[in-house]
């Protein structure tokens, strides 16, 4: 073991508040619980099983978008920002689900999609209807086309989805008309930022949530509202994943300067607000610095660290993010907020266990290359284990605390997501993350719901995944989690420090306040530190030593 002589000193110089050591968990609505068994999980299946998340630990819940919507991109194309889909219940639901988590000490955080809306919405429909340079159009991005008769479209930019970001109205009077940007799906038309208009109307939906009660806002694509106002040319692929790396160009869709100014004005709102209300940016965008730039004390309280959840499983690799991102915090004075993994990438407990050749793929069906399940779930754990250790807050998303893998072998005709056809089948895109979860082995569709009926086909291996086989089972991932989120909270552990004791290249090892922390990334088998093993991913070998990816917290002396 390579014992680091650079001992690095890291906290979180934060103004105390619940947000900045909080552990939040994602609920994707449509697959967490479904109250009235037609497939598709609901805010009242969610507040039946909120006692499962209180049991677990966690501080707070964000709840994906369950707004009146086409379900084009499964919500996130938001046909009215105040009411609920009866899809997913009633304002009444949202209003007693606010409520119930609250009993149960629970904080609520909904989603807010604020770069674009669903072409359903009254806005867009007004807008399709009138002229060009008219009032209605002027909320969206709506340009002529280029060519003699305006058959191409404005610039070259792409969906995020795949295929042009551009598509071409029919007028009014049936001539092919101007053209309108989306840098998701057609049916989410991007919403005009520099319209006064668009500004005020989002100040009022966050006083519409907040004076109902919710205690913060996820915010969708946060990056993105601003478009550089030339709309330059930009001849790269627009994927969701990717970011600006330091020394390229910024593309002029994303990450423009200006989008800070609209966070400004939404944390004037909320600081109005009694509580502690806050936002979170969904902001892909690199590097560290970049990043730290929207939870300046003035704007967000947190931005998902997407730097860290797309890091190798690697301890030289872990030790760089980590160490970046808590320096690229600490210079604004804001906590570090880590995730693994989401509605949007795959699990990790199937994505560590890819090998580590041909990259990151979006989505992963039958006849592509195969995670290895068990070398998977044995990092995944570890990798909790690590991310739950550090201080900050952090997010899990649904089902991982059961060690939840991807959906690998969906079938391809029950595939929703729009980046599936957008790619002309060449990405398969997020379905295989938002399964709908198990939670009885031996329930109709394994407890999501009272019928067998699931929006995307379980697999069979869902049975032993089920919380009812993990309640109660001393070394299970759920079980595993559980203690973590518990000693994490006694030992204070989000508000802690991070001391380096060993960044080699087999492995690392930190502490925080009482514990040491290793994990051990190299082949063989490394003594523990010294002191009371309190917890581990995985049992020690019969030496007593930790084995390969597992990290272990042990209470120094
Ligand atoms: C990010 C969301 O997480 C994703 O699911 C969605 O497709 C895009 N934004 C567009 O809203």
């Amino acid at each position: 073991m390579n014992t680091d002589a650079r001992q690095q000193e890291q906290s979180v110089g934060v103004a105390p508040g619940w947000w900045t050591e909080a552990v939040i968990y994602q609920i994707y609505p449509r697959s967490f619980a479904d109250s009235d068994g037609d497939g598709i999980g609901d805010l009242p299946g969610i507040t039946a099983r909120l006692g499962h998340l209180a049991e677990l630990g966690v501080d707070a819940v964000w709840l994906s978008p369950f707004y009146p919507s086409p379900q084009a991109d499964a919500g996130y194309d938001v046909a009215d920002y105040r009411d609920v889909d009866p899809l997913f219940g009633s304002l009444a639901d949202a209003d007693r689900l606010i409520a119930e988590a609250r009993a149960k000490g629970l904080k609520v955080i909904v989603d807010l999609v604020p770069n674009h809306t669903s072409s359903a919405h009254r806005w867009f429909r007004a807008a399709v209807a009138a002229a060009p340079g008219s009032p209605e159009r002027a909320r969206y991005i709506f340009r002529d086309g280029l060519g003699p008769d305006g058959a191409e479209p404005p610039n070259d930019w792409q969906s995020v989805f795949g295929g042009p970001a551009w598509t071409r109205l029919v007028e009014p009077d049936g001539r092919p008309g101007q053209w309108y940007l989306h840098l998701f799906d057609t049916a989410q038309p991007d919403l005009n930022w520099d319209n006064p208009e668009i500004r005020a109307e989002f100040l009022d939906v966050l006083r519409f949530w907040l004076d109902r009660g919710v205690d913060g806002f996820r915010v969708d694509v946060a990056h993105g509202l601003i478009k550089q106002a030339d709309l330059a040319n930009w001849e790269e692929p627009q994927e969701i994943l990717s970011g600006n790396e330091a020394d390229k160009p910024r593309p002029p869709m994303w990450d423009q300067d200006g989008v800070h100014e609209v966070y400004r004005e939404w944390r004037r709102v909320l600081d109005s607000y009694d509580g502690d209300r806050i936002l979170v940016a969904e902001a892909w965008v690199e590097p560290a610095e970049r990043i730290a730039r929207y939870v300046r004390p003035d704007e967000m309280h947190q931005a998902f660290n997407f730097e860290y959840l797309l890091a190798a499983w690697t301890a030289p690799a872990q030790y760089a993010v980590i160490t970046r991102s808590l320096e690229a915090t600490d210079a604004v004075g804001a906590p570090t907020t880590w995730v693994l993994s989401n509605h949007d990438v795959i699990r990790h407990a199937s994505r560590l266990g890819l090998s580590a050749k041909g990259g990151r793929p979006n989505g992963i069906g039958i006849g592509d290359p195969q995670p290895d399940a068990a070398l998977g779930l044995r990092r995944g754990r570890a990798a909790t284990l690590l991310m739950l250790a550090l201080p900050g807050s952090a997010y899990l998303y649904q089902g991982e605390e059961l060690g939840l893998p991807e959906h690998t072998t969906l079938p391809d005709e029950s595939r929703q997501d729009p980046t599936w056809e957008r790619s002309g089948h060449t990405q398969r895109g997020r379905d295989g993350c938002r399964v709908p979860i198990p939670w009885e082995a031996d329930a109709p569709s394994y407890g999501f719901g009272p019928a067998d009926a699931s929006w995307l086909p379980q697999p069979p291996l869902w049975a032993e995944y089920a919380l009812d086989r993990q309640r109660g089972v001393p070394g299970s991932t759920y079980e595993t989690y559980r203690t973590a989120l518990r000693l994490r909270r006694e030992h204070a552990l989000g508000r802690g420090t991070l001391e380096w004791l060993s960044s080699g290249d087999e492995v690392l090892s930190f502490r925080n306040g009482g514990l040491t922390v290793l994990t051990n990334f190299g082949t063989a088998a490394v003594p523990p530190p010294d002191g009371d093993l309190l917890h581990s991913s995985a049992p020690l070998d019969a030496d007593g030593r930790v084995p390969t990816d597992v990290t272990v917290w042990v209470r120094h002396s």
